[in-house]
């Protein structure tokens, strides 16, 4: 058994798992990997080794997985990730340009982390935020319509030991702490779930829903847009709701918490912007057709990495999301010998090095 981790570590784990059913246990590998992940800076072999203990997986499954997302890190990563998004929109509107400033002001290029090991560049594929464009994250936290300047300002306060204010969703926390989120642990900053808010991109389909009267059928339209005192209020009630539903001490239930408030409370789009989808009125005969998918998160490879979390699988045994149904391709090609994900399976020390 691995001995690395933390008691604090095993705890949460065995919560993590208690939220899948015990004969889907496997589906708790994604935030599992973001456990890991929050202890090591990265997910080491022996956080790979960790993982397939607790589910009863094989190390090769374990790399299989953990290799196809870019959230997990393969080798320590600094305090802060620094993702700029160079792809077509962004790269359009100067994305390549930040990213070049700031290459050339860290002295380091794609995946590499400064000598003091505080700050990690990646170029990043669309952050699911082209609206605001270019934008580049800081531990998954937007800083919307950058320039070279400003994201230089940025990185240079984060130098100084400061944390700048994103331009939405909650204040910077170091990746570690953000892992400890994305593994499915809310953010016990005071208020720090409620900051910021959504943007005016964000809402303008909402304005427009307005004017013209437009709404979606199965919503209330009376439902408030939330204000940041509200939402505040929302969660504290929420809390003290899950807390006197808790079990009493003493109690024969097993000794795995039960998920409760600090269930997937992830910074995915549904925590970030909940009222973006709020609806306003119900005018009869301009209903939008509601037979279609789901809006998509904005926080793409948030809510890429922590779908198992949010979603654990449906009923009928089926994994909820793509998220989960990629990892369970993963984990089936890794049984079958099979290398969808250019992973070798047999790689018998788990780090699922890439052909
Ligand atoms: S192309 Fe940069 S966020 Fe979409």
């Amino acid at each position: 058994m691995s001995t690395t981790f933390t008691e604090e570590t095993r705890l949460r784990a065995r919560e993590i798992i208690a939220r899948y059913p015990a004969d889907r246990s496997r589906s708790a590998l994604l935030p599992l990997l973001h456990l890991v992940q929050s202890e090591e800076g990265y997910v080491s072999p022996a956080g790979v080794e960790f993982c397939a203990e607790v589910l009863g997986l094989n190390k090769a499954q374990v790399g299989a997985v953990a290799t196809f997302y870019t959230m997990y890190k393969r080798k320590p990563t600094g305090d802060y990730l620094v993702s700029v998004c160079t792809n077509t929109m962004c790269d359009v509107l100067g994305g390549q340009a930040v990213y070049d400033a700031l290459a050339e002001h860290l002295g380091v290029g794609h995946e590499e982390t400064t000598a003091d090991g505080k700050i990690t560049l990646e170029h990043a594929e669309c952050l699911a935020a082209c609206d605001y464009g270019p934008v580049m994250t800081v531990n998954y936290d937007f800083f919307d319509n950058v320039e070279p300047q400003g994201a230089l300002g940025v990185v240079q306060e984060l130098q100084a030991g400061g944390r700048p204010m994103p331009t939405r969703g909650a204040r910077l926390c170091t990746l570690k702490e953000m892992a400890v989120q994305l593994a499915g642990f809310a953010d016990e900053r005071d208020g720090a779930v409620a900051d910021g808010g959504p943007g005016e991109p964000s809402l303008r389909g909402l304005r427009l829903a307005e004017q013209h009267g437009i709404s979606v059928p199965g919503y209330d339209p009376k439902t408030p847009i939330r204000s940041k005192a509200e939402a505040d209020r929302a969660a504290a009630e929420a809390k003290a709701k899950a807390e006197a539903e808790k079990p009493a001490s003493g109690s024969t239930a097993p000794d795995v918490k039960a998920p409760d408030d600090k269930s997937p409370q992830v910074r995915t789009a549904e925590t970030r912007q909940p009222d973006a989808r709020t609806p306003v009125a119900d005018a009869p005969g301009t209903k939008v057709p509601t037979d279609g998918p789901a809006p998509a998160p904005r926080d793409a490879r948030a809510a890429e990495a922590a779908g198992a979390a949010a979603n654990p699988p449906a009923g009928d045994g089926k994994p909820a999301g793509d998220a989960a149904g990629a990892q369970e391709r993963n984990l089936k090609d890794a049984e079958a010998g099979t290398d969808a994900d250019g992973v070798d399976p047999a790689d018998a020390n788990g780090t699922g090095v890439r052909k």
